[in-house]
């Protein structure tokens, strides 16, 4: 079964001062976006760095997550701790993600690059940083949505299939289909 985490990282969130309306977000995006089966873990937690790292930590070796999926949390305040966690628990960056994503968030927003946004690879785990603004999260996971299911199927992980509809999913090399030949 196919694994994804959904991490929402806010003080106000977790304090239910707020409704999680950005996991709320992430999760029916990726509702509409993926046509495969999957099960989410999904946390609400503060702007705490070592609560970030355990959780993230939970998701891939205990979980077994192919994805994890955080909002908030990548700008500048001194709360703002989401991409140092998810450096400090990634044994490789994918730096070409967060470029890509304020790359795109520029053409919507002069402050998209207030984001610190990354990702990063934990074992067999895409870990991937999006802002805390439902609008934010759509723009961003529209941008990155088409390479997600093809660095999964590099690292091992499983076979994500998206909705042609939504996504259009780039394998350059299909190893399924490979295997079929
Ligand atoms: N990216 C997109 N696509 N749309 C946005 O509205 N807001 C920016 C930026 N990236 C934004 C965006 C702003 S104002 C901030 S402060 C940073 O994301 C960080 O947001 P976060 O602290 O909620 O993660």
């Amino acid at each position: 079964m196919i694994k994804i985490g959904i991490v929402n990282v806010s003080d106000r969130a977790s304090a239910g001062e707020y409704e999680d309306l950005p996991g709320k977000e992430a999760r029916a995006l990726l509702q509409k976006y993926l046509t495969s089966d999957w099960e989410e873990a999904y946390a609400v937690i503060p702007d705490e760095r070592d609560q970030i790292e355990r959780t993230l930590i939970r998701f891939v070796d205990q979980e077994g997550c192919c994805l994890v999926i955080t909002t908030g949390g990548t700008g500048p305040a001194p709360r703002d701790v989401t991409p140092e966690a998810t450096e400090a628990v990634c044994e490789r960056m994918m730096q070409g993600f967060g470029e890509a994503m304020r790359m795109e968030s520029l053409k919507y927003v002069p402050t998209a690059i207030l984001s610190r946004q990354t990702a990063g690879l934990r074992g067999k785990c895409l870990i991937v940083n999006l802002p805390g603004k439902p609008k934010a999260i759509k723009e961003c996971l529209d941008a990155i949505m088409p390479a997600i299911p093809f660095c999964i199927d590099l690292i091992g992980g499983p076979r994500l299939e998206c909705d042609e509809k939504y996504v259009t999913v780039f394998r350059p090399v299909d190893k399924d289909a490979r295997r079929k030949m």
